[in-house]
């Protein structure tokens, strides 16, 4: 029998540790990967006019109006791949209307895992973040060193500073609650200040489970 594909979202605090079990994710499950991050991110870097107007909103740490996010979201989702394969959405939903705006279109999480890390283990992640922009591979300074041939391509996220990781993790603690109020019976709380391979050994155990 054909298995049903899996549809997950997997949510935290800034630098919880998304990325980094999404690529695991993905390895292993072949799931259909769409940040709303990489997308807004995308579309800043090509002066699209969505990324334009996202831009501004970025910089400072502050959710991107709906308008910009829900269609750029919607649009990822709707491909034969997502719809055969099963995605991983990563980011989204932020807000309960954003909740509300995917689940109009009959978009509907199976799981909705909610990674949780102390605010204080966070400024550390955020700002020891470097990003291979060829491999798209994440590394940290001190927690997962880069190989050497890398380091010079290596980038920084113009909103990894302390400061604009304090308003991330402000706006993340004023919105999280309402997301996941929406997802009642799906929520998976998964302790994520371990080492990465143990958060996805939890991850994995759950995904293998549906
Ligand atoms: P987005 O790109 O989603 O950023 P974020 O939520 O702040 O999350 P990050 O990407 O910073 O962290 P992560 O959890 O993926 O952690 P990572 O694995 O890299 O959003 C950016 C902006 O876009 C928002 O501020 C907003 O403006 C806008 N936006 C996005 N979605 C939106 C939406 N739905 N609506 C409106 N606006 C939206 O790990 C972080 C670091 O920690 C890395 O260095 C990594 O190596 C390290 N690390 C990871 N795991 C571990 C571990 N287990 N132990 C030690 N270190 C670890």
């Amino acid at each position: 029998a054909t298995k049903t594909p899996k549809r997950v979202v997997i949510a935290g605090a800034p630098a919880s540790g998304k990325g980094t079990q999404c690529e695991l994710i993905v390895e292993k499950f072949g799931l259909v990967h769409i940040s709303a991050g990489d997308l807004l991110r995308a579309a800043v870097a090509e002066g699209t006019p969505a990324g334009l107007e996202a831009k501004a909103y970025m910089d400072r740490g502050d959710l991107v109006p709906d308008e910009v996010v829900v269609t750029m979201v919607k649009d990822a989702l709707d491909c034969e791949e997502a719809e055969e394969n099963g995605w991983l959405l990563d980011g989204y939903p932020r807000s309960a209307s954003q909740a509300d705006a995917i689940e109009k279109e009959g978009i509907t999480p199976d799981v909705f895992l909610l990674l949780n890390v102390p605010d204080e283990m966070l400024i550390e992640r955020v700002v020891g973040r470097r990003l291979d922009p060829e491999t798209g591979a994440i590394y940290h300074v001190k927690f997962f060193p880069p190989p050497e041939d890398v380091v010079d391509r290596l980038t920084i996220r113009s909103d990894d500073t302390e400061e604009k990781a304090k308003n991330r993790l402000a706006v993340h603690h004023s919105n999280v609650e309402a997301v996941v109020g929406r997802y009642e019976g799906k929520i998976r709380e998964i302790d994520g200040d371990r080492a990465k391979t143990e958060v996805f050994a939890e991850i994995a155990s759950i995904l293998d489970e549906m």
